[in-house]
């Protein structure tokens, strides 16, 4: 029995849902417990491509799937999600939480005209309407997945805070007003859809953790997109870090056995806000190109993502934040034709020249700092054939050696390409021996 957490260890689109995937074979419930439909999740199985937005991405191996009270859930897209994945998925095992809240109309509206008025800080959102749902759940005047169901409350709720709404759209933005019978009737109608997945979903899992059930917490976005330890505010509205799983889904720290950690070889970041290995030219271009043969353009938008090395100053504060037990490295082949390869192993501050290997702060100096690179001679050859560490080649698994000392943490797993099997397991992910804290920051 255990309960694992996977969790983003850099700005998001890391291969969660390929790992997630991999480890949900052997779980018995998976269970989302923050963001939205802001998440794109890609598994690909005999060369066939999946995609998830609120659905977990363990729920092709039909195990019971959760879509926890910390996410926000738009019923439109759920529904048609759903339907999409209806005939390859358990519909009959999916649960979604009665507490967790509904992204309505007005929030997607308001995402929307907001970015677009930010001008410059702006934060490029996925314009799912996250932030203001997240918003007015912050506030209590959020509609929860229950109130879809009970006609009264949802019509007095919208009664209450549609001309509200209307304030900001009309007056702020410009916008069309929304007419509360409208949204109540369309709402309420998602709701008689939804009725039959929605549950109390955090007594499913404490049930489940009572008949010693495996359950695997799969986080979306990343550690620098967390609201609280990522970026700000170049982040989304949720807790994407370990911490947010046990908020999220409604049980306590003491059942989770491991947390897994997903980075790429590389890093790529979707939106606005300091990427301080970023590659504008060459090398940005060809991470994309190559990436992009894989698909490297987000799943949720459609906007090609920035690209740029390893940062392993990140790395070790994400190693930090989530308490990671072992980590999985993606993507490794894309890395495959390059001459040389650099990681940023420390920072620059380029006010005071100062030099850090640890994050001095995510506050406002975060994007003051340069990197400092050590440069790894490449390997220039295939290793997406490869299946076991030995198979790599050396300078591969140098580069590796060189992530999991400087990161203190070891490498579980290495992903050598989109496809189940093209996958290479160093040690065993989940009853792998516990990580032993050694280091201060
Ligand atoms: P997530 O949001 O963290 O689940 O990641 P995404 O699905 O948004 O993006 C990861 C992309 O990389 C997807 O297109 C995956 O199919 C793909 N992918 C995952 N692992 C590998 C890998 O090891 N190599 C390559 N080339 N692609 C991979
Ligand atoms: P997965 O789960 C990458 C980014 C957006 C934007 C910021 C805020 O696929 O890793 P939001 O719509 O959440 O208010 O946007 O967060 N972002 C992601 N970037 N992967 C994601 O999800 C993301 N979800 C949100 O691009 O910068
Ligand atoms: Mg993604």
């Amino acid at each position: 029995m255990a309960n694992v957490i996977v969790v983003g260890a850099q700005f998001g689109d890391e291969g969660k849902a390929k790992v997630t995937d991999l480890l949900a074979k052997n779980a018995d419930v998976v269970v989302r417990y923050q963001g939205g439909c802001n998440a794109g999740h890609t598994v690909v199985v005999d060369g066939e491509t999946y995609k998830f937005h609120l659905i977990p991405s363990g729920a092709l191996y039909q195990k019971t799937c959760i879509m926890g009270p910390g996410m926000v859930i738009d019923p439109e897209r759920f529904l048609s999600e759903v339907e999409a994945l209806g005939n390859l998925i358990s519909v009959d095992k999916l649960r979604v939480s009665t507490t967790a809240h509904v992204t309505m109309p007005y929030h997607l509206m308001i995402d929307a005209a907001e970015e677009d008025s930010r001008g410059d800080q702006k934060i490029g959102t996925t314009k799912r309407g996250i932030g203001p749902t997240y918003a007015d759940k912050c506030a209590r005047s959020g509609i929860r997945v229950e109130d879809l169901l009970d006609e009264k409350v949802l019509r007095s709720k919208l009664e209450w805070m549609i001309p509200r709404k209307n304030v900001i759209l009309e007056r702020l933005y410009n916008l069309p007003p929304l007419k509360v019978e409208e949204v109540f009737t369309q709402y309420y109608e998602y709701g008689k859809r939804m009725a039959k997945y929605v549950s109390d979903t955090a007594a499913i899992i404490f049930n489940s953790v009572g008949q010693k059930k495996n359950i695997l917490f799969e986080g979306a976005q990343g550690t620098l997109l967390d609201l609280d330890h990522g970026s700000y505010p170049y982040v989304t509205s949720s807790s994407p870090t370990a911490g947010g799983a046990c908020i999220g889904a409604g049980i306590g720290p003491t059942i989770i056995d491991r947390v897994i950690g997903v980075s790429k070889a590389y890093m790529t970041r979707v939106g606005e806000g300091p990427f301080p290995t970023e590659q504008e030219g060459q090398v940005g271009d060809m991470l994309r190109q190559i990436g992009k043969a894989w698909a490297e353009v987000g799943v949720t938008t459609g906007r090609p993502r920035r690209c740029g090395w390893f940062d392993a100053v990140l790395g070790r504060y994400s190693v930090r934040i989530n308490g990671l037990d072992c980590l999985a490295i993606t993507k490794l082949d894309v890395l495959d034709e390059f001459d040389e390869i650099k990681v940023c192993n420390a920072y620059r501050d380029k006010i005071t020249g100062e030099t850090f290997k640890e994050l001095p702060s995510i506050g406002a100096s975060f994007k003051n700092m340069e990197p400092i690179y050590e440069t790894f001679k490449g390997w220039k050859t295939s290793t997406s054939e490869c299946r076991s560490y030995k198979d790599l080649p050396v300078e591969a698994r140098k580069y590796l050696d060189f992530l999991a000392d400087e990161l203190d943490v070891s490498i579980a797993i290495v992903s050598v390409g989109p496809q189940r099997d093209q996958t290479i397991v160093i040690e065993d992910p989940i009853h792998g021996p516990k990580r032993v804290l050694t280091r201060s920051t």
